[in-house]
């Protein structure tokens, strides 16, 4: 198919199938769909949809955002993952606040001088609020194109990559952008999903390659695999006679940066050295089931236990808090820190 082809078929088949009532699609401006992409950057579009409506109520403009405490901003991404999306995020706020004057660069250029803003999420932004004739490639549109072409070779890889890029500005037309983009990105999440694409219906399986082959999961190659190492730790979480537990806020580089979490240990042995630094005197551990949490490049293998502790002092330091389960203070949890209080909560 030419491109122009190509396109034509993409947008007929947006007017009759594309997704036009999602949250974001509503009152688009660059602001809404900005956080809309980064969020769902690594998180489906089903988990995506409550945090968003809970962001924009919270936080409905860039001067909003850029206002706000980080812990605020971390506390509405809790759950959510990636949490230097949400720092990136109050990060290019304040910048589009401080230097454009409230308003976004309307260059693909200008939006990925942004913390946080690759060439393709501003691709979107350009072409979905501002009508720019800009080429997109996220993972579903990744998909739909190398099945296309049956491109060989895994998109990490830059000639992979290189190809596939080339091939989304080919096909990207100069009307109805908006249109075209939404409807790349909804082919690959309803149409030719990851496991089961559904050919007999697609608008482009005139033209498929991977199809034609029949075999079109095999495409886009697997990233090749490799065992992903195993780090254990050791999170005490500490109970005053009150029923709260102590979190301190990690630094905001690094692992769950900014977000707040029980002390992490190495060993058991790290549990006498931070009863000595605190000062304070405890109980024996009542040790808690073990979980083990995902990174991209690692697993972690948690030890959680609780640990009834007698305060010596009161919480002063900056960075520190006795955390009211009860009550809780709006700040960012990881994902596998709210299991543990919410596990905690029973048995305290
Ligand atoms: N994934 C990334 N951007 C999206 C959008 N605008 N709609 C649906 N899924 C998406
Ligand atoms: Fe994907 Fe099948 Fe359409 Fe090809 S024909 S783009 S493999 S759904």
């Amino acid at each position: 198919m030419s491109p122009v082809a190509f396109s034509q078929a993409v947008l007929e088949w947006y007017d009759r199938h594309g997704r036009k009532d999602l949250p974001w699609q509503q009152d688009m401006t660059p602001y809404r769909v900005w956080v809309s992409e980064i969020m769902l950057q690594q998180t489906q579009v089903a988990t995506v949809i409550p945090y968003y409506q809970r962001f924009m109520q919270a936080l409905p403009s860039v001067q909003a955002l850029a206002e706000a405490p980080a812990d605020e901003v971390l506390h509405l991404w809790t759950g959510l993952g990636y949490y230097s999306r949400a720092r990136n995020l109050h990060k290019a706020a304040q910048t589009v606040v401080e230097q454009f004057d409230g308003v976004f660069p309307a260059s693909v250029e200008g939006l990925t001088q942004l913390p946080g803003i690759g060439p393709s999420t501003a691709g979107a932004i350009a072409s979905l609020s501002m009508g720019l004739r800009a080429p997109i490639l996220d993972g579903n549109v990744k998909r739909v194109l190398a099945r296309y072409h049956a491109v060989e070779g895994w998109p990490g890889e830059r000639a992979v990559h290189d190809r596939l890029w080339g091939m989304a500005e080919r096909y990207t037309p100069t009307e109805r952008v908006n249109h075209y983009t939404q409807a790349m990105m909804d082919l690959g999440a309803t149409l030719c999903t990851r496991s089961k694409p559904s050919c007999l219906v697609c608008p482009l399986q005139v033209g498929c390659e991977a199809r034609q082959l029949g075999e079109p999961t095999r495409y886009p190659n697997a990233r090749p695999r490799k065992v992903l190492p195993v780090r254990q730790c050791v999170m005490p979480m500490l109970v005053n006679p009150d029923g709260d537990i102590w979190l301190e806020r990690r630094p905001d580089s690094g692992l769950w940066g900014g977000l707040w979490c029980p002390p992490q240990l190495d060993d058991l042995m790290g549990l006498e050295q931070l009863f000595e630094r605190l000062g304070w005197h405890s109980e024996a551990p009542q040790v808690l089931e073990p979980l083990r949490h995902t990174f991209s490049h690692f697993h972690l293998d948690i030890q959680p236990l609780v640990v009834r502790v007698e305060p010596g002092h009161a919480v002063t330091e900056a960075g520190q808090v006795w955390y009211n389960l009860r009550q809780p203070t709006r700040l960012g949890l990881a994902a596998p820190v709210k299991k543990l209080l919410k596990r905690a909560e029973l048995i305290i």
